[in-house]
């Protein structure tokens, strides 16, 4: 049996990035602390320079995180009786096909629905996963995973994968709303695979986001050639340095672009104007490591309980399988 050419639903109105956008820069770059969300990271050329920092010698997660696919990809597909796979913030989805071979093997897998915002992307995501698996629908949406869970196809028993530590880039707030809607959307019995970073000696998360070719401050600071194109902003790149750090309190890596001189920015597209005095940062990323005891005291008080937590051989990296209760 061979499966339609792949489904692509598009969830994001083609104003609805302009909307958000405009809200998101408001509120971050409206008010001291300057930040920025993440998902805007996420542009052609955003996604593009993600995949090349998945390929960096310092950047361990990607390896670590195949390792445990490759090493329990079969433990995982025998465990869930899932026949439908939800990736949310699939990207290439490069790694999940470990996970999709596993599931294959068992031939239940009916269904696979990778979930991103990045439309291009997700596209050729969805193209390559539909030649390699004929006998499994691919059913894409362009969404995003903090807005479209309700929207998500259902009506089977699924199994939602979140990997890359994707998690991580959001604050602890909003971990909690998002795995909240995350169980509201699915049904008792239903699956969560969630890959997170785990915290590590400051030298190597350093050195995993401030890589020696350059490719990560390339990838933040392309957040604001994203406000230029879209929002007609006149950010000067070359008048920002990198300031990646290990916030040790709050055990998360904070991924900063500082303002060398003082200037001001103009953001007509949101109606803007931002002062920065020399020295100010605006914080892009926050990527989030944790501890056994946090991810499962995170994911229950949602409601899922953990079933296993696999680590790679170094323990570098955990993937966790949780049913929801
Ligand atoms: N899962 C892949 C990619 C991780 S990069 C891996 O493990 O390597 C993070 C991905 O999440 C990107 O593809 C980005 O476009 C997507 N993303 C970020 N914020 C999102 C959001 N709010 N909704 C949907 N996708 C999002
Ligand atoms: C997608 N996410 C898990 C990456 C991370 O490690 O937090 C994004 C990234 N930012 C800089 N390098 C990688």
């Amino acid at each position: 049996m061979s499966s339609p050419a792949p489904v692509v639903s598009v969830l994001l109105d083609p104003d609805w990035a302009a909307g958000s956008l405009v809200d998101d820069v408001r509120r971050g770059l409206g008010a001291k602390p300057l930040r920025l969300p993440p998902k805007w990271l996420y542009d052609d050329e955003g996604s593009r320079l993600f995949d090349l920092i998945t390929r960096l010698p310092e950047y361990y997660p990607t390896e670590a995180e195949r390792a445990i696919l490759d090493l329990h990809g079969a433990d995982i597909a025998a465990a869930c009786d899932a026949s439908t796979l939800v990736e949310l913030g699939s990207g290439t989805s490069d790694k999940t096909r470990v996970l999709l071979d596993a599931f294959d093997a068992t031939g239940r897998l009916r269904r696979f629905v990778p979930v991103d915002v990045s439309e291009a992307t997700l596209r050729a995501a969805a193209d390559m996963l539909d030649r390699r698996y004929p006998d499994v629908a691919i059913e894409a949406v362009v969404g995003d995973f903090t807005l479209h869970l309700g929207d998500l196809p259902g009506g089977d028993r699924r199994l939602v994968a979140f990997l890359g530590g994707t998690i991580g880039n959001l604050y602890v707030e909003e971990r909690g709303a998002f795995l909240g809607a995350l169980a509201d959307s699915l049904e008792p019995g239903d699956w969560l695979l969630i890959g997170t970073d785990l915290v590590k000696s400051s030298d190597r998360l350093i050195a995993a986001y401030n890589d020696s070719q350059g490719v990560t401050s390339a990838f933040v600071a392309n957040s604001l050639a994203v406000l230029n194109r879209e929002l007609g902003a006149d950010f000067d790149l070359d008048a920002y340095s990198y300031v990646p750090f290990w916030d040790a309190h709050m055990e998360r890596m904070d991924l900063r672009l500082r303002s060398e001189a003082p200037q001001r920015v103009s953001i007509p597209g949101a109606d803007l104007e931002v002062d920065l005095a020399s020295g100010e940062e605006i914080r892009v990323e926050i990527s989030t490591k944790f501890r056994p005891e946090g991810i499962r005291a995170e994911l229950g008080a949602a409601g899922f309980e953990v079933e296993h937590i696999w680590t790679d051989p170094a323990d570098d990296f955990a993937l966790t399988l949780a049913r929801l209760r």
